[in-house]
């Protein structure tokens, strides 16, 4: 395995792959590597002949100081959980490295970025489409991967590829979940034992969503409002948002018909969780 820091590197690295015609898959972290990450780099995998995984905080995507001061660092693990995966490179820039001067670029994808966590994020998803979009430059990948749990993240990604026609493909992999359907997170490493048991309410308000709509109650209002009980079961949870989207565009929905995105995003102690699920009618 290959341990790359520096960005002309990287590039020089992956153009000569290029030239070899040889198909790169890449999958960006900020390490505190999980089974969700693990899922993303196996199917990378399997699906290129040359896996890159990059390790990066972003501070530009950190809109809180404070959690970007205590987001769990663990290269040693990470480079151990790459290692037994095979993975062909790791790309760790230091953030002079990915920004040595003040950085005056930005992307920012319209519309997707306002809704959901984007309202209480602020310059979040701009952070996250600009460090993107930087390292799709420096890794040069055919194909990237992401995981669904970050639903709002993805759809920016995948928008920002086709309005500047980068050629890579964006693939979005499911949710990996615990036993008890708690979608697993970095940030679980904020929780308490007694705050992780109770995180699993989460799932259990998504699935009292589904269940609505499986019975055909399609009044986002009721929706929310039994979700929200669920939630408001236990008293450590402080719920940020309760939201019946339209999956393509994140918008509110105010009546479901085929489709809906059902998403939470909660505080519990010091960890802030995002959930969500994709309902279709079958
Ligand atoms: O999902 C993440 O871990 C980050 O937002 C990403 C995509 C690596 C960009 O920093």
């Amino acid at each position: 395995m290959e341990i790359i820091t520096k960005i002309k590197e990287m590039q020089k690295k992956s153009q000569s792959l290029r030239e070899k015609k040889k198909e790169i898959g890449f999958v960006p972290t900020m390490g505190a590597l999980h089974k969700g990450h693990m899922s993303l780099i196996e199917k990378s995998k399997k699906e290129n002949n040359i896996t890159i995984v990059s390790i990066f905080i972003n501070p530009l995507q950190f809109d809180d100081q404070e959690d970007l001061k205590d987001y769990p660092r663990v290269l040693e693990k990470d480079l151990k959980i790459c290692e037994k995966l095979s993975v062909d490179i790791v790309f760790i820039p230091s953030k002079e490295e990915m920004y040595p001067k003040p950085q005056l670029t930005f992307v920012r994808v319209e519309r997707l970025s306002d809704n959901l966590c984007g309202l209480f994020r602020k310059g979040h998803f701009q952070g996250v489409a600009t460090v993107v979009t930087k390292l799709f430059n420096i890794t040069k990948p055919h194909r990237a991967y992401f995981g669904a749990k970050d639903f709002q993240q993805a759809q920016i990604i995948k928008k920002l590829v086709e309005d500047l026609n980068f050629e890579v493909e964006i693939l979005v992999l499911p949710t990996i979940r615990d036993k008890d359907g708690l979608a697993l997170s970095s940030r679980h490493k904020y929780l308490t034992a007694k705050e992780k048991e109770k995180a699993k309410l989460l799932y259990h308000a998504l699935m009292k969503g589904v269940s609505l709509l499986e019975k055909d109650i399609k009044d986002s209002k009721i929706i929310i409002e039994e979700m929200e009980k669920v939630l408001k079961k236990e008293p450590l949870i402080k719920i940020e948002y309760l939201k019946v989207c339209d999956p393509n565009f994140l918008t509110d929905l105010k009546e479901v018909s085929n489709t809906a995105l059902l998403a939470l995003a909660v505080k519990i102690g010091k960890a802030r969780l995002i959930d969500n699920i994709l309902w279709r009618n079958r």
